[in-house]
């Protein structure tokens, strides 16, 4: 019989002082969707709260996150034009050049992080560059990606993230970015990232589903565990500065197993799908609002020192006291 006291417990008031983990809106980034256009703000019809900015309206959203106290952003572009080679996504006028730039001018107290990618800007919507036959080409993937890292650090950027899955491109973008002269530049490599169903609603809001295919042959499977641990491992050599599992919930197993193998900084990326199946539940009415909170912290518990959350603004909210 466990006969020990459970006091700590009585007094809603200890518990702060006792409590283990908590949440901050330090903790959080918060994922920017920019589309080509003027006078755009529309809401993502898939993910409820969230909207897609042209560069003329991102100066509200801005001074709304940074009055929120949120001081990290991911950047998302949605360019006009795709082709095979996905070369919107290393235009210095493309379109997240042009928005770093935009939030640079705008506020110095945001820390700009960008997605490197090609999947938003290929026809073919693959997140690399493809052969004759059609397979994504690892090598010829290196070099592009490369450029793109290299133009957002050029336009402003204070840290980019591939999220491509090609083998080798951290060490390559390490390379290129430091024979450039952006040393500075810090990379957040998604590291451990599974072939995952819950990307769905992103693919819609950021127009990026595969023309034909899918994602298996970069993304991991599901089913693996002991494979995360040989992505981060390798990614922590070539020098990534932050890892990241992705997708989270599904997932907290793996960050907790990265956390306790790895001395790195962890990030989780809460994907479009989670925060989608969440918001729902809680506007339904079939949850109440802690469940947010709730969920988000598991995130934390589980090892993660960085989430990556649509919930960031809900949650500083909360946090604030506003809600
Ligand atoms: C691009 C990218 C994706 C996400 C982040 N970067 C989609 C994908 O890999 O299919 C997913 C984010 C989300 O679902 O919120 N490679
Ligand atoms: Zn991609």
């Amino acid at each position: 019989m466990n006969k020990r006291p459970r006091r700590l417990r009585y007094n809603a008031h200890i518990r702060g002082l006792v409590r283990e983990t908590d949440l901050q809106v330090s903790d959080l980034i918060y994922p920017l969707f920019i589309i080509e256009g003027t006078n755009i703000k529309e809401e993502i019809s898939s993910l409820k709260g969230v909207y897609r900015f042209s560069l003329d309206r991102l100066e509200e959203e801005i001074h709304e996150i940074t009055a929120l106290g949120i001081q990290y952003v991911l950047l998302f572009g949605i360019p006009e034009h795709k082709d095979n080679k996905g070369s919107e996504a290393y235009n210095d006028e493309g379109i997240v050049q042009k928005a770093i730039r935009k939030i640079k001018s705008i506020t110095d107290s945001l820390y700009v992080i960008t997605d490197v990618c090609m999947c938003e800007y290929t026809s073919h919507g693959h997140c690399g560059i493809l052969d004759e036959n059609g397979y994504v080409h690892n090598e010829k993937s290196l070099y592009y990606l490369g450029q793109v890292a290299v133009s957002h650090a050029k336009a402003g950027a204070d840290m980019v993230a591939p999220s491509d899955m090609m083998d080798g491109r951290v060490g390559y973008m390490r390379k290129e970015l430091d024979e450039c002269g952006y040393t500075h530049v810090p990379i957040m490599s998604y590291s451990a990232k599974y072939a995952s169903s819950y990307y769905g609603p992103f693919r819609e809001a950021a127009g990026s589903t595969p023309a034909f295919g899918d994602r298996k042959t970069y993304q991991m499977d599901y089913a693996n565990s002991n494979e995360a641990l040989r992505e981060v491992s390798l990614d922590i050599e070539e020098g990534a500065d932050i890892v990241m599992v992705k997708p989270a919930l599904a997932y907290l197993d793996i960050i907790r197993r990265v956390k306790d193998t790895f001395n790195v900084p962890i990030a989780a990326y809460n994907v479009s799908g989670e925060y989608a199946m969440l918001k729902l539940a809680v506007e339904a009415g079939l949850l109440d609002e802690q469940a947010v909170m709730e969920t988000i912290l598991s995130i934390k518990r589980a090892g993660a020192d960085i989430i990556i959350t649509y919930f960031a603004k809900d949650i500083a909210k909360k946090l604030k006291g506003m809600r």
